[in-house]
């Protein structure tokens, strides 16, 4: 079959059925990118081929990669976004349930990057792992959500030197809170809510909740996802947050540990 080489930029966006998702595959389109918007449920978006796709099994990234370069022949952009949220205990979350999260938040963007790295390197693309403030600063009741984070962020800096001679560019961005389903969605362990730290939970989750119920919806993320693509050398990191959030990293940079602790203990703790 002879196959038509794509004009458009091609993007791969994982997680596009909703939330921050579906906001970039809409910007996208509206640049101008073809864009196949893959998740595990159809979503009918404007201007975007829907792939199903769940990034939990080899064979299913392995065929949604190789339906996107049968179509268009070509990739250019890879978002590994999809990615789900969890809280509880790090002594009552089951392995199970850690391993869960794992599979879906790293060795999920891990099987897409592997899968798409070939026809990145054909078209000096880029790949922008969808990380979050949580891959940098560890929460309590949060501990596998942040270590699937820091974790796609170790493969991230690592897997932009590799590909950095073939001229791929790989980018991490932190979102702080924004108001999508993940909130809503999230996994809160019942054991944690019923054992001995229901109360410190409780009040936590109280708190978390308060952050959460202030932020704005996502488009700022996906303006910058799209920025990002049409930068030449981009930042291996760029954090995208309400600005009491940022200032929560830069302390954690330059503050004492201890001072670091006890103001974030004021804020989620107490
Ligand atoms: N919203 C925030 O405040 C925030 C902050 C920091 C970081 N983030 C990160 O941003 C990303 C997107 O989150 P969101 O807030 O937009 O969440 P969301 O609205 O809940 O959307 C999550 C998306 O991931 C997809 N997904 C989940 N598991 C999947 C799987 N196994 N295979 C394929 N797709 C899967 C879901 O689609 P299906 O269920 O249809 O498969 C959905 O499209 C996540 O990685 C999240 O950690 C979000």
């Amino acid at each position: 079959m002879t196959q038509e080489i794509e004009t458009k930029r091609v993007a791969l966006i994982t997680g596009a059925s909703k939330g921050i998702g579906r906001l970039c595959a809409e910007r996208l389109a509206a640049e101008g990118w073809r864009v196949f918007g893959a998740a595990r449920t159809h979503a009918t978006i404007e201007n975007v081929e829907s792939l199903e796709m769940d990034v939990d099994d080899d064979a299913s990234v392995a065929a949604g990669v190789a339906q996107v370069l049968e179509k268009a022949g070509r990739l250019d952009a890879l978002i590994n976004n999809a990615g789900f949220s969890q809280r509880g205990a790090v002594e009552d979350v089951s392995m199970a349930e850690a391993k869960a999260i794992l599979e879906t938040n790293f060795f999920g963007a891990l099987r897409l990057c592997r899968a798409a790295a070939p026809a990145l390197r054909e078209s000096r693309g880029v790949i922008v792992n969808m990380s979050s403030l949580a891959g940098q600063i560890g929460l309590p009741f949060t501990a596998h959500y942040c270590a699937s984070k820091a974790a796609l962020e170790a493969l991230s800096e690592s897997l932009r030197f590799e590909l950095r001679p073939f001229g791929v560019r790989v980018v991490i961005v932190e979102p702080g809170d924004f108001k999508t389903d993940i909130h809503t969605a999230r996994r809160v362990s019942q054991a944690t809510r019923e054992g001995v730290y229901g109360k410190a939970f409780d009040l936590f989750l109280r708190k978390r909740r308060a952050f959460e119920a202030k932020a704005s919806t996502a488009e700022p993320v996906a303006e910058l996802v799209a920025r990002i693509l049409n930068v030449p050398e981009p930042a291996l990191r760029y954090v995208v947050a309400m600005p009491s959030q940022r200032l929560l990293l830069v302390m954690k940079r330059v503050s004492p540990q201890f001072f670091y602790e006890w103001i974030m203990r004021k804020i989620l703790c107490q």
